[in-house]
């Protein structure tokens, strides 16, 4: 089946409500309408009905761990946080056996820029994300869980607080979860707004009271996590699917997206599009639909490019772009990565080399300096970016950047120096030229050249 096949099944119908009133049939933010987060809102729209279930509180025999497990693998949910890697294999991986504390996480820190769906998945559905953690903490036999939310949106902190005080009131959260013999306790955390937090390790440490700084794997979280004890950390839209896929079955995730990407994700379309937001829409969604979706490119203009995953995923150009769907081996195969789904617009008035030193800023300004190469390699990369900018730049200094992206990628301690390099790489590979006509030009954009010739 191909995309368009698949997106046939998403036709619109009636009024649509999500996070706005622009998506095709929501499947699993059907409903949502910016005030109805509470508990009892929830549950008319079926919420814990799938952990009643589970649980063997519904009048049936109920679920085991294995058949949880089962369940998500089957459904071919691969992690929203990144890296994409299958929710149900990572909760295999949990000892279940262990004897101590084991501990669940939630990374909610958010901090990628263009990222910006699981702040509005929490604000607007925080018990999804709850029901979520504790359906996979019964699948791991798991009694300590948190939620790790990011510093600088207390709103939402908030929101998940009560959220949870609402859980625990009703049964939930707790001892004896609905009379069952199952407990969990779950927790809100709220780091300081640093991106290198979102980092599974980093972030375990900053839960601990330390400086976020990421660890060295192996070992992983799995066997030593959270205060040293095994560990299962998902992304928030990860755990948020886990209600609706246990409610609707495996088989009914998987058939919504393509093969090797199973369900809808959130995409979060911003930068030069017309009516910017979150989208939930089915993985293998062509990107042309989805930009149509985004209100198209602003003001009418031509699309120049696009970086489809996060801001650390590399940059496509518009021909590539607009012939691929939006899946993990789509993308890939466009020489990108679906990452986070948070999907940069940018038109033909864009400057790259003012988007990749503003890009480069952040990761220079984001690294935790543990390592050498990412530590000084992103600063250089800012200065020589700079450089050109200001109209100093030498031919050579596009090599060395790439020199030095090449020295920071697969050489470092945690993704973010591979995040830092990516971008400089795909926008010197794909736009070359515009690097050349600023040195060439003292450090006047071609996009000025171009406009002033029009
Ligand atoms: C620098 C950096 C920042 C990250 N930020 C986030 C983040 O904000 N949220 C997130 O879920 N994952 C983030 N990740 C990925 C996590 O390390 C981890 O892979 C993810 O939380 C696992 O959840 P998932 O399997 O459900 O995707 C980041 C990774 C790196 C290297
Ligand atoms: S790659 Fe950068 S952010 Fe990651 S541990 Fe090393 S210095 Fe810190």
């Amino acid at each position: 089946m191909n995309a368009i096949q698949v997106l046939d099944k998403f036709a619109a119908s009636g009024v649509e409500t999500c996070f706005h009133d622009r998506h095709i049939n929501p499947q699993i933010y059907a409903g949502i309408n910016g005030s109805n987060w509470s508990i009892k809102d929830y549950e008319a729209r079926g919420g814990y009905a799938a952990l009643r279930q589970i649980l063997g509180q519904d009048g049936g025999a109920g679920l085991t761990q294995d058949q949880v497990i089962a369940t998500v693998k089957e459904s071919g949910l691969r992690g929203r946080g990144g890296a994409g890697f299958p929710t149900g294999l990572k909760w295999s991986f949990m000892p279940r056996q262990f004897p101590g504390v084991k501990h669940l996480v939630c990374n909610s820190d958010e901090g990628e820029p263009g990222t910006c769906k699981d702040r509005e998945i929490l604000m607007h559905n925080p018990h999804i994300v709850i029901e979520g953690m504790i359906i996979a903490a019964y699948a791991m036999g798991i009694p300590l869980g948190y939620n790790y939310i990011h510093g600088e949106i207390f709103q939402v902190y908030e929101r998940f607080e009560a959220a949870l005080e609402e859980a625990r009131a009703a049964g939930y959260l707790g001892n004896n979860i609905m009379g069952s013999s199952f407990s969990f306790q779950l927790h809100a955390a709220h780091g300081f707004g640093a991106y290198i937090c979102g980092e599974e390790t980093a972030l375990l440490e900053s839960l601990e009271g330390k400086k976020g700084q990421p660890r060295f794997k192996p070992p992983f979280p799995a066997s030593y996590g959270l205060y040293g004890k095994p560990t299962t950390i998902n992304n928030t839209q990860s755990y948020a699917s886990v209600p609706t896929i246990l409610r609707k079955g495996s088989e009914w995730f998987a058939g919504l997206g393509v093969p090797n990407s199973g369900g809808t994700v959130v995409f979060s379309v911003s930068g030069h599009v017309n009516k910017p937001g979150n989208f939930e829409l089915p993985m293998g969604i062509p990107f042309a639909e989805l930009l149509e979706l985004a209100g198209g490119v602003r003001g009418g203009r031509k699309l120049k490019a696009v970086i489809p995953g996060g801001s650390s995923t590399p940059v496509v150009p518009a021909a590539v772009m607009l012939a691929t769907n939006m899946d993990y081996d789509s993308v890939r195969a466009a020489g990108s990565a679906v990452g986070s789904a948070a999907v940069i617009v940018m038109d033909e008035t864009t400057c790259m080399v003012k988007v990749l030193e503003r890009l480069s800023r952040f990761y220079m300004s984001e690294s935790c300096g543990q390592c050498t190469p990412c530590r000084e390699g992103t600063g250089w990369l800012n200065r020589m970016l700079k450089r050109i900018l200001a109209g100093e730049g030498r031919r050579e200094d596009i090599g060395m950047l790439v020199e030095v992206a090449n020295k920071i990628e697969g050489h470092t301690i945690c993704a973010l120096g591979d995040a830092a390099a990516w971008p400089v790489q795909s926008f010197i590979k794909h736009f070359r030229h515009e690097f050349e006509y600023m040195i060439d030009h003292g450090g006047r954009s071609i996009v000025d050249g171009e406009l002033a010739a029009a």
